[in-house]
């Protein structure tokens, strides 16, 4: 089995700070990787208050709440990934980028750590190409809120090793997640399911059927949903919610998967939810 002590999560985003404050919980040395060292911060600081409210709750404490944050380095420099078991990629839902980040960490990176993925869409095997360890190469999809949600789907491309499922499936358990494996197909299991309810939902307010308050309070009230689907897409990010149903209309080629004008028109707008303060809601 191999054997991970050092992990690097690239993209400081919301997954990737969820990802790296868990993967630090679970007593991980952890790089927390971006573009920027303002984006980095965000991520330091959404971290800190996430452990404080654990702190505030009496489920963790304070000297706790400090070691995690210790075990936590931010980067703006990619070649940490040379000094790493494994790294996480939690950057922005496009191939053109992964792909390019993907060709880089292989250069950079030991020759035995993993390469995984966060993509929620994206085939693993392409991402893999970019690489010349495909063997190595892994989707770890976590879902968002990363610190509550208990699934991790893991994903196989074509040339994942055994080795490298395995490794995966133990990380995944040692952070306290539950890991279901499935093949690499456009939004694997879980968004091939989830994104058209969410574009659906849209499609309804588009066509003057209801609110987005009515339409979130008949998913919510109706069928049990902790979120109705228009508060969960801003939670999301419509742009991601907008770059996951071009990867499904594409991937499977049937119009039943086109993104909903609505959706393209508030990514066009910068109007992607909850990061930036208004989607469907104001925040
Ligand atoms: N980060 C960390 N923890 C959070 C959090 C966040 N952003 N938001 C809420 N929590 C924690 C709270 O601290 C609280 O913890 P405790 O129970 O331990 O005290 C717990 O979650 C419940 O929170 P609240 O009581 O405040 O609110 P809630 O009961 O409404 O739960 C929720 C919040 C867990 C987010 C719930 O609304 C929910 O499950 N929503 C749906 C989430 C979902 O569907 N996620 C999947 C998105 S799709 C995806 O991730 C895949 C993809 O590729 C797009
Ligand atoms: P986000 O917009 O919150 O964060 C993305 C971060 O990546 C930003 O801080 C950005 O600066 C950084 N970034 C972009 N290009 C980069 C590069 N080349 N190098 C380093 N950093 C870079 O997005 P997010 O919601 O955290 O999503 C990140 C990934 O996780 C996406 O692939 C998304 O599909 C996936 N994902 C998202 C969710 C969700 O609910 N939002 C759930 C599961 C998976």
């Amino acid at each position: 089995m191999m054997d991970i002590q050092k992990i690097m999560v690239i993209g400081a985003g919301q997954m990737g700070s969820g990802i790296a404050q868990v993967c630090a919980a679970a007593g991980f040395d952890v790089f927390l990787h971006d573009l920027k060292e303002e984006f980095v911060n965000r991520g330091m600081s959404s971290i800190d208050k996430q452990l404080q409210k654990q702190v505030e709750k009496d489920r963790i404490t304070l000297q706790e709440k400090d070691a995690i944050l210790e075990r936590i380095t931010p980067s703006v420099d990619l070649t940490h990934a040379g000094s790493v078991d494994i790294v996480i990629e939690a950057a922005v839902e496009k191939m053109d980028v992964k792909a390019s980040l993907f060709h880089e960490l292989d250069k950079l990176a030991q020759e035995h750590a993993i390469l995984a993925t966060n993509t929620s869409s994206l085939p693993i095997t392409e991402i893999a190409a970019a690489t010349k360890r495909p063997e190595k190469v892994i989707g770890m999809h976590f879902m968002n809120p990363v610190p509550v949600m208990k699934l991790v789907e893991i994903i196989r491309g074509l040339a994942t090793s055994d080795e490298v499922y395995e490794a995966i499936h133990d990380l995944t358990k040692k952070l306290a997640k539950v890991p279901v494996e499935v093949n690499d197909f456009p939004g694997f299991v879980s968004n091939r399911i989830l994104m058209p309810m969410i574009n659906e939902a849209i499609y309804t307010v588009y066509e003057g059927v209801a609110t987005p308050e009515a339409v979130d309070e008949v998913m919510k009230l109706g069928m049990n949903h902790p979120m109705g689907p228009l508060t969960l897409a801003d939670f999301i990010g419509l742009d991601t919610c907008l770059y996951i149903m071009e990867t499904l209309h594409e991937g499977f080629g049937d119009d039943k998967y086109r993104p909903c004008p609505l959706l393209r028109k508030y990514v066009k707008a910068g109007w992607l939810g909850r990061k930036t303060g208004k989607g469907f809601y104001s925040y």
